[in-house]
């Protein structure tokens, strides 16, 4: 049984950030994924979780983050550079506005596939084997695949097989009965 505290659900590791609920608490325990590159934060929780997968598995050279906390300036130009580069339908479909991006707690990354001197990325970690393992086994550690197939309509985002999110230990929960974050929320009452 799993007892969430109120804490959690509004300014924590269960807040829902999409086109309807925007950022609205201050941002706290970013830490570096990497003390030596310093180019990737995430929250604390969300670092520890991934580090152990990477230990566990001994991948930390095959599975990379690439994006995880982002400012809302960040945000901003991802989300006006996809629109000059891919046009409005896409960027509709695969970014969020500023200020409606979990990226922006630091909960959430995108990770690439690094093999053959090459990082795979977005559309092109789809097929990858690795990707089988996170989608199938990150919920152990506390993550989801946020924008799962077949859900668009629920998440208002296209499938994003390169974007995990943290939630701590409800996400087996969310993965064993194929749920989003939306519908657990809706399925627990909590508002
Ligand atoms: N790609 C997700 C929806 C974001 O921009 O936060
Ligand atoms: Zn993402």
């Amino acid at each position: 049984k799993i007892v969430l505290k109120k804490e959690d659900v509004e300014t924590g590791d269960l807040v829902l950030i999409n086109q309807k609920h925007t950022l609205k608490s201050k941002i706290n325990n970013l830490v570096f994924f990497d003390e030596k590159y310093k180019n990737i934060k995430l929250n604390d929780n969300a670092n520890y979780a991934l580090h152990l997968i990477l230990d566990n598995i001994n991948a930390k050279n095959e599975i990379v983050p690439v994006s995880g906390y982002r400012t809302l300036g960040e945000q901003k130009n991802i989300y006006n550079t996809s629109l000059k580069e891919n046009g409005r339908n896409y960027t509709q479909k695969y970014v969020a506005l500023p200020n409606a991006s979990e990226h922006q707690t630091g909960l959430a990354l995108d990770f690439c596939i690094y093999k053959d001197g090459k990082c795979y990325i977005e559309h092109d970690v789809e097929d990858k084997i690795e990707t089988k393992w996170i989608h199938q086994n990150s919920h152990r550690y506390g993550f989801i695949i946020r924008y799962p197939e077949g859900k668009e309509d629920i998440t208002k985002y296209s499938y994003e097989p390169w974007h995990l999110r943290y939630v701590g230990n409800i996400a087996s929960n969310i993965y064993n009965n194929n749920l989003t974050l939306e519908e657990y929320k809706d399925k627990e009452s909590i508002k």
